[in-house]
């Protein structure tokens, strides 16, 4: 019982320690968009002797603390790379099991009273989503229609996606509308016009600022490869993503804040 409540005083008083440092660290500069490649659940799960889809489960309550986090910090938007076209060669019990916990979690995410309509966040799901199941997709739906009007933040979960498929279809569309437009002999298309078409893009994502990868992995794994550009910094951390938390993310943040006090960007 003494234990307990010594557990939950410092539960507590971390928190609140936290809770601070975010507000300091919020009147500096502050990134616009920050995105996770959220990778070790199976690793994670491993090392806890317990079953891979537990570290999907604890991997979904990283990525809520972290977003809290960030969402408390002022970033205006999040991107995490969720469901990898390539994640569908896994066995279908993981596929399967992977497919349930996005639909149990969008559903719950979806709620009045939670996380996205508590901070103003507008989800949307980014990928080849044809290629999820239906009653996934329609969670989609649920989910992007009850946050459609908040527009404080953003959360884009990239589910069945891969930066090279979200190129060709940037592309196909840029073509698409630059013949729509323009002589049908002569079709000219930008960098500019293959951006405005990328799935970030089309839902108003701000340019990258940090991509942050778990798991000691140094590898994007075909993850927002157009939008990793000239000032996006690049972070690899050895925490595998269900243990990823504040105190993780605390000198990913001072990092940026030095390098645009250095810049003299301010
Ligand atoms: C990568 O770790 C993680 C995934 C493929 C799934 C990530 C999904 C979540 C964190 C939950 C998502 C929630 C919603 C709402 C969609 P891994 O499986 O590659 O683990 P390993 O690198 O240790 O093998
Ligand atoms: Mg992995």
């Amino acid at each position: 019982m003494f234990r307990r409540a010594l557990w939950w005083i410092r539960a507590k008083a971390t928190r609140a320690v936290e809770r601070l440092l975010l507000r300091v660290l919020a009147a500096g500069p502050v990134p616009k968009h920050v995105a996770f490649v959220m990778d070790g659940n199976r690793r994670y799960a491993r090392s806890h002797h317990q079953p891979i889809q537990q570290g999907h489960s604890d991997g979904f309550m990283a990525l809520r603390r972290v977003l809290e986090a960030c969402l408390r910090l002022g970033v205006n938007c999040v991107s995490v790379y969720a469901f990898a076209l390539d994640n569908f060669k896994r066995s279908p019990e993981e596929v399967r099991d992977l497919m349930n916990l996005a639909h149990e979690k969008l559903i719950e995410l979806s709620k009045h009273g939670e996380l996205l309509q508590e901070y103003g966040v507008r989800l949307n799901v980014l990928g080849k989503t044809s290629l999820l199941p239906e009653y996934v997709r329609e969670a989609i739906s649920h989910v992007e229609s009850a946050t459609r009007n908040n527009n404080r933040a953003i959360l884009n979960i990239c589910m069945s996606y891969s930066a090279q498929d979200e190129m060709t279809s940037a592309v196909d569309s840029a073509i698409r509308l630059s013949l729509e437009k323009s002589d049908p002999n002569r079709c000219e298309i930008t960098e500019d016009d293959i951006d405005a078409q990328l799935y970030t893009s089309l839902v108003g994502s701000p340019p990258l600022d940090i991509l942050i990868r778990t798991s000691g992995v140094k590898r994007l794994s075909d993850y927002l490869l157009w939008q990793c550009c000239e000032n996006t910094q690049i972070h690899f951390s050895k925490a595998y993503w269900p243990d990823y938390g504040f105190w993780d993310l605390l000198p990913v943040i001072l990092d940026y804040q030095r390098k645009i006090w250095s810049q003299g960007k301010l």
